[in-house]
C-alpha cells in the first residue's frame, strides 16, 4: 500500500443548500481532502440532487479537488460537461452503462481521474478487464440514492478481497460511514472515505471532520505496520 494516503471525502448531499458555502468552509477547516458531490438523475436513483452548476460554483469557491459520484443512467452523455464544470475525479455507476471501458476512456481523454462505482451487490468480478485503466473503484456500502442509511456489512468483506487484488488501488467506499465505524472500515482496506449525514449532521461539522481524520489515520497506521 506504498504511496496511498488516507482521504476524507465530506458528501455535500447533506449540507445546508442556502449555506452551502460555509458548510464547505468548514470541512475544509477540519482537514478535508476531498468534497464528495452526488448527482442523482431520478432514474438511475430514485431521488434527484444537483448537477453541473454546482460543480461550476463549488470550483469557483473551493481548493478541494471535487469528487464527483454520477449515479445516472449514460454517464457517457454527461462526463464532459462535468469535466468542463471543474470535477477532478468522475465516478460513475458501472450498472448505469453497457460500455464501462469506453467511459473510462472518455473522463481520461478530458484529463480527469476515473472511477467505477460498484452497488453493494455488483460483484467484483465487473472489475476484471477494467481494473488497470482506473484511478480508483468506490463501493457502495448502502444502496445509492439517499444520505443516512446504514452500512451494510457484507460490504466489509468485499473491501478487504478487493485489497487483497488491488494493493496500490485508490479504494473509496460511500454510505452509513461515521465515527463509530470509520476505522471497521479503513482497517477492512479503504482509504477514500465519503461521509455525509455524519459530517453535516453533527453539532460542528469541522470537529467531526477533523476526529474523522485523527481515526482514519489511527486505523490506517495501524494496518500499513502490521
Ligand atoms: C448516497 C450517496 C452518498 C451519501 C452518503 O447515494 O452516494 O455519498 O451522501 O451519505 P451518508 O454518509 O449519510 O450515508
Ligand atoms: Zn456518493
Amino acid at each position: 500500500m506504498e504511496g496511498l494516503t488516507i482521504k476524507i471525502a465530506p458528501s455535500i448531499l447533506s449540507a445546508d443548500f442556502w449555506r452551502l458555502g460555509e458548510e464547505v468552509r468548514q470541512v475544509e477547516r477540519g482537514g478535508a481532502h476531498l468534497l464528495h458531490v452526488d448527482v442523482m438523475d431520478g432514474r438511475f436513483v430514485p431521488n434527484i440532487s444537483v448537477g453541473v452548476p454546482v460543480v461550476e460554483s463549488l470550483k469557483a469557491y473551493t481548493i478541494l479537488p471535487l469528487d464527483v459520484h454520477l449515479m445516472i443512467v449514460e454517464p457517457e452523455r454527461y462526463v464532459g460537461a462535468f469535466a468542463r464544470a471543474g470535477a477532478d475525479i468522475i465516478t460513475f455507476q458501472v450498472e448505469a452503462t453497457p460500455h464501462p471501458h469506453r467511459v473510462i476512456q472518455m473522463i481520461k481523454e478530458e484529463g480527469k481521474k476515473a472511477g467505477v462505482v460498484l452497488n453493494p451487490s455488483t460483484p467484483l468480478g465487473v472489475l476484471d478487464y477494467i481494473l488497470d485503466d482506473l484511478d480508483m473503484v468506490l463501493l457502495m456500502s448502502v444502496n445509492p440514492g439517499f444520505g443516512g442509511q446504514k452500512f451494510i456489512p457484507a460490504v466489509m468483506g468485499k473491501i478487504a478481497r478487493l485489497r487483497e487484488r488491488a494493493p496500490a488501488l485508490d479504494i473509496e467506499v460511500d454510505g452509513g460511514i461515521g465515527l463509530a465505524n470509520v476505522q471497521e472500515v479503513v482497517g477492512a482496506g479503504a482509504n477514500v472515505i465519503v461521509a455525509g449525514s455524519a459530517i453535516f449532521n453533527s453539532p460542528d461539522p469541522c470537529e467531526t471532520t477533523r476526529e474523522m481524520v485523527r481515526l482514519a489515520r489511527e486505523a490506517w497506521e495501524g494496518r500499513t505496520k502490521a
